[in-house]
């Protein structure tokens, strides 16, 4: 077999990361938190190909101008919360068509049964029972090929996913077997927030709950948010003593506010000499430290479109000869003719 004929096979000790997030309405803390500040860490040790998913998001059948959009604007929160081009490959998902190519493969060797375990299908098709289309059932196939395009090793996402994983490492064990060693098997790197509950203190923050602080507001716009969310249920007046550890609001300050402040902030909770209002302005405060300047470098970027495609379309590129890479080396194994590019 040829692996030693194709080149540029990676042959660093670089760990591989790699990760991709969805295209889906505006970015928000949960996202930052469970991914972002992540990704953002990594590109520092490690060699890392972040990727939009555009293809997975197909399964939502977003208007084209949606998905146009949402791409764009995930791109760019992605970069002005800190990713540098020139450290980690960012890409979109659809301009690498290896990712398309390996999926039909890997679909070939997945038993139909293996899918039917996954939850997320069967939570989707509760969320959209209008359209559980084939995309759907297959998406954690089409995942799979996102990370073993690029031989990765490593790969950080929320706990929702880790099924998916388990269910790539499968794969990777599967097609190992069949063709010979070809594929590592991705380790999960857990997040450092894995669960972000939205603003109702009940489910996992989502633009589709309308649950969410989004990453690009205001401090005006979220304090307006904070003004209605849930705080301990029991402290119903100002002079009630409050309760932290069931507060939703001091979850928050667990991410967003130093060792001390949040000490006090907690004593002055259980001594009800802080009340709620005041517990969120903090919390508001603490929240625009991150995403005022987040929010400022999203708008240059967006200012600045041809810049944006310059780096996508670079990205890509890089991508695109690694994936070509390790597509060769399926081709060959498979027993696909290739084509020269
Ligand atoms: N399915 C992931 C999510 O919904 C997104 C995703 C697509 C992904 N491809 C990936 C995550 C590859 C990690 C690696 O969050």
């Amino acid at each position: 077999m040829a692996i030693e004929r194709v080149l540029p096979l990676y042959t660093g000790n670089m760990a591989r990361i790699m990760s991709g997030i969805q295209p889906t309405g505006n970015l928000h803390i949960g996202n930052y938190l469970g991914a972002l500040v992540n990704w953002v860490k990594m590109q520092e040790q490690f060699e890392c190909f972040y990727c939009v998913v555009d293809l997975h998001a197909l399964t939502r059948r977003p208007a084209a101008e949606v998905l146009r959009q949402a791409v764009r604007e995930v791109a760019i929160g992605i970069l002005a919360s800190g990713v540098d081009p020139e450290r980690a490959t960012l890409f979109v998902q659809s301009q690498v068509p290896q990712h398309s190519e390996l999926a039909w493969v890997l679909t070939c060797m997945t038993p139909l049964g293996d899918l039917h375990r996954m939850t997320q299908f069967k939570d989707k098709s509760t969320q959209q029972p209008e359209n559980i289309n084939t995309g759907l059932f297959s998406y954690p196939i089409l995942q799979t090929a996102d990370i073993v395009l690029y031989r990765a090793d490593r790969v950080p996402v929320g706990e929702d996913q880790e099924q998916h994983l388990e269910l790539a490492r499968e794969t990777v064990r599967r097609f190992n077997g069949i063709y010979g060693d070809t594929f590592p098997e991705p380790q999960v790197v857990k997040s450092v927030a894995p669960r972000v509950l939205g603003l109702d203190g009940e489910k996992k923050m989502s633009k589709s709950l309308n649950n969410e602080i989004g990453l690009f507001e205001s401090a005006d716009e979220t304090m307006q948010k904070l003004r209605g969310a849930k705080t301990d249920p029991a402290r119903l007046r100002k002079t009630d003593p409050g309760n932290p550890e069931v507060c939703n609001i001091f979850r928050y300050h667990k991410f967003f506010t130093g060792a001390e402040q949040r000490a006090e902030i907690d004593a002055g909770c259980r001594s009800a000499a802080l009340g709620c209002v005041d517990c969120k302005k903090l919390l508001s405060a603490n929240l625009e430290v991150v995403k005022g300047p987040i929010r400022e470098r999203a708008t240059l970027l967006r200012e600045q479109p041809k810049r944006l495609d310059e780096i996508l379309d670079a990205g890509a590129a890089r991508a695109r000869a690694e994936a070509e890479a390790t597509m060769q080396i399926v081709r060959d194994r498979v027993g696909l003719r290739q084509t020269k590019r």
